[in-house]
């Protein structure tokens, strides 16, 4: 049977390192994985990604530019891919949008449950990895000469925010589990990473 699992946190919190592990231990147990990203996943979505990512725009572009980019990866890849009985990881959905544009931003979070009922009030992931970090360590992370990018120049228009609005964003992650606690497994990423490699173990073998 097809899952729907998304991988969330804020930026600096080790995520994406995890979701490839994650999805080669789901495809050595002989499921069928399609990875993708949001905002991105579609060849439109990429192109809207690019924007989002450089372009400053009001608070409101952004959020409709983040779910537009969404109805088009749910129809082109999501979707489909379920159907076909295919397991789906996304890096970042809807909670993203709560955090950050909710949360970091200061959006209505009423203005973004309708559009989440709009673009996919249907769906919802099946289970959706929280990795929980505090903002000083997950922006130490982010800036250290271990990360894979050269200098800080090379962060992006969300990356460059400033300590109070990753608080923000992280404490939007934060109400988004408390509203609904069933759909998350909160990983604690500050641990090493084998710890938390430990933890993902676990949920891959439970799923
Ligand atoms: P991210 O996964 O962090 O990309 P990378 O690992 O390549 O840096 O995602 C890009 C940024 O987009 C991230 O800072 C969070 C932001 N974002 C939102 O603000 N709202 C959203 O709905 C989504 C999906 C992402």
């Amino acid at each position: 049977m097809s899952k729907f699992i998304t991988f969330e946190g804020v930026d600096g919190a080790g995520k994406s390192t995890h979701l490839a592990w994650f999805a080669d231990a789901l495809r050595q147990r002989g499921h069928d994985v399609v990875v993708t990203r949001e905002p991105g996943g579609t060849p439109l979505g990429e192109r809207l990604r690019e924007i989002l990512l450089t372009q400053t725009m009001c608070i409101g572009t952004e959020a409709l530019l983040m779910f537009a980019a969404r109805m088009e990866h749910i129809e082109q890849v999501i979707k489909p891919a379920l159907r076909a009985g295919k397991w789906v990881i996304s890096d970042r959905f809807s909670d993203a949008s709560f955090a950050y544009q909710g949360g970091g931003r200061g959006l209505d979070w009423d203005k973004l449950s309708q559009l989440e009922q709009w673009v996919h009030g249907d769906l919802q992931p099946d289970l959706t990895l929280f990795f929980d970090i505090p903002v000083e360590v997950a922006r130490q992370r982010l800036r250290s000469p271990d990360n894979t990018r050269p200098s800080n120049s090379s962060l992006d228009r969300f990356e460059q925010e400033q300590a109070d609005f990753f608080e923000r964003v992280r404490a939007g992650y934060h109400k988004r589990v408390q509203e609904n606690p069933q759909r998350y497994a909160v990983i604690d990423a500050v641990q090493s990473m084998d710890k938390v490699k430990h933890q993902l173990e676990k949920i891959v073998a439970s799923i």
